[in-house]
């Protein structure tokens, strides 16, 4: 366990990249898949294809996919990098071309941050999109080989880049992003990109300064955007280095506005930092007032205050603090009132739900549990039931991903599905079955080579893939 737990670089141990690109069936399988389980889980993962330069960082490596595509009780695992042109310059000029975000960089470079596409997978309009979570382009994957198809740009439409973490409303198949900017204004974009593929909606938002922005919401007619104190340091940026800052005496804003709309409304908290959302709805109060409500997980302070990390040379990309805990926020659109309140004390991130409850009132969410660690790892997966008590499934001596939820066929009950999670030991890695509802292990799925340490996953139906 102290092996998996303290390494001291982002490419070694549960970090370290693999090389092979592999395409194997007949895996060992501890339990049963279940017969129904029809689809592909899919989880991207930095991984450096080459050396890095300097010091490296967890969010630096070249974005490769692990999938497996599940489909009548059998199982056939891929892993394919995303095809970047990141990537090929690296690979033409036999050498990482640009050091990573720990590391100084030359003003002048138009890129010093290339599009990876490492870390986010959304299924949207027959294609999984890998995406990056400084904004990028939205590389196309074909979900089953993993096959980079081309960059998607709605037509030519895209005149803006697609950060991390769209969201696809289950009713409409509308998608909604973000891209925001840290070195010109504007520095938050939005855009709606409908069922059919059209750009329907783009805005510039109009915020005070560039925040490290990461996640959104969205209800059934509302967008959330966060605008946190968590700041880059223009200064060091015109210097060729990166800081982050955070204000503790900035409010947080958080914004909301309609679906396609343009007007944003802002709330004001005390300042927090939140990475990821779980999920948003909206009610009506007894005045008729439209009230948003908002689950995730808020950190209070995401660099601790010690003499260490406030010295200013430090690159504090490193040392961001994760004490994250499941809390609800609500903003009422008519009275302008915000409240926030903690759900548990227990830290979490990497949250999931039920996607085709997405935007309406749900009841649970499935987070990740942060273990004892210097590094972010997760040694258990929790289940909130915001009507019962919450359920964990620990992983003994082994670390997790992200977790995402199957629906079964026909199913109705919110969580009425799996939850499947890479899970990773010292030497190998393998996809944990859970049913979503009491937590009880279905099936291990053994895979034929160790999984990096990554960030988010997606299930894309049997029934959508093409045939
Ligand atoms: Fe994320």
């Amino acid at each position: 366990m102290s092996n998996l737990l303290n390494q001291s670089s982002y490419v070694e141990g549960i970090y370290a990249p693999v090389s092979d690109e592999l395409t194997a069936s007949d895996l060992r399988v501890v339990g049963e898949i279940p017969a129904d389980l029809h689809g592909v889980f899919a989880q991207n993962s930095p991984n450096a294809a080459l050396p890095p330069i300097g010091f490296p960082h967890w969010f630096d490596g070249d974005g490769m996919v692990h999938a497996l595509h599940l489909d009548g009780g059998e199982a056939t695992y891929r892993n394919r990098y995303v095809q970047t042109a990141k990537l090929a310059a690296d690979r033409a000029a036999g050498r990482q071309l640009r050091p990573g975000i720990l590391m100084p960089f030359d003003p002048a470079d138009a890129t010093p941050e290339p599009d990876t596409a490492n870390t986010d997978l959304v299924w949207h309009g027959g294609d999984l999109l890998a995406l990056h979570y400084l904004g990028g382009e939205p590389h196309r994957l074909d979900p089953v080989t993993l096959e980079t198809r081309g960059i998607q740009t709605w037509g030519g439409a895209l005149d803006c880049g697609v950060a991390a973490h769209p969201k696809v409303c289950p009713q409409t198949g509308e998608m909604m992003f973000i891209d925001f900017g840290f070195r010109e204004a504007p520095w938050l974009r939005y855009g709606v990109v409908d069922a059919a593929g059209k750009l329907v909606h783009r805005l510039d938002v109009d915020i005070p300064q560039p925040t490290f922005m990461h996640d959104i919401a969205i209800t059934t007619h509302h967008t959330v955007f966060l605008d946190l104190p968590m700041t880059w340091d223009q200064g060091a940026l015109a210097a060729g280095k990166r800081r982050i800052r955070f204000n503790k005496e900035t409010p947080s804003r958080f914004g909301v506005v309609a679906r396609r709309g343009t007007q944003v409304q802002w709330f004001e908290t005390p300042a927090c930092y939140a990475y990821h959302t779980i999920n948003a709805w909206e009610e009506q109060d007894a005045a008729g007032n439209t009230v948003v409500h908002m689950t995730g997980c808020r950190i209070d302070d995401p660099i601790p205050s010690t003499p260490h990390a406030t010295e200013p040379t430090v690159p504090r990309l490193t040392f961001l603090r994760l004490a994250p805990f499941l809390w609800k926020w609500t903003f009422n659109l008519g009275t302008g009132a915000v409240t926030s309140e903690q759900l548990d004390d227990v830290a979490t991130e990497f949250p999931r739900m039920n996607d085709r409850h997405l935007g309406t009132r749900t009841r649970y969410s499935w987070n990740p549990r942060i273990g004892p660690a210097p590094t972010l790892v997760f040694d258990g997966l929790i289940k909130y039931d915001d009507q019962g008590p919450t359920i964990a499934h620990g992983y003994g001596d082994a670390v997790g991903g992200e977790a995402v939820f199957a629906p079964r066929p026909g199913a109705t009950a919110e969580d009425d599905g799996w939850m499947l999670v890479y899970v990773h030991d010292g030497d190998g890695s393998e996809l944990r079955i859970l049913d979503a509802a009491t937590m009880d292990l279905a099936a291990r799925i053994e895979l034929p080579q160790r999984i990096p340490f990554g960030f988010h996953a997606a299930w894309v139906p049997g029934q959508e893939l093409r045939a």
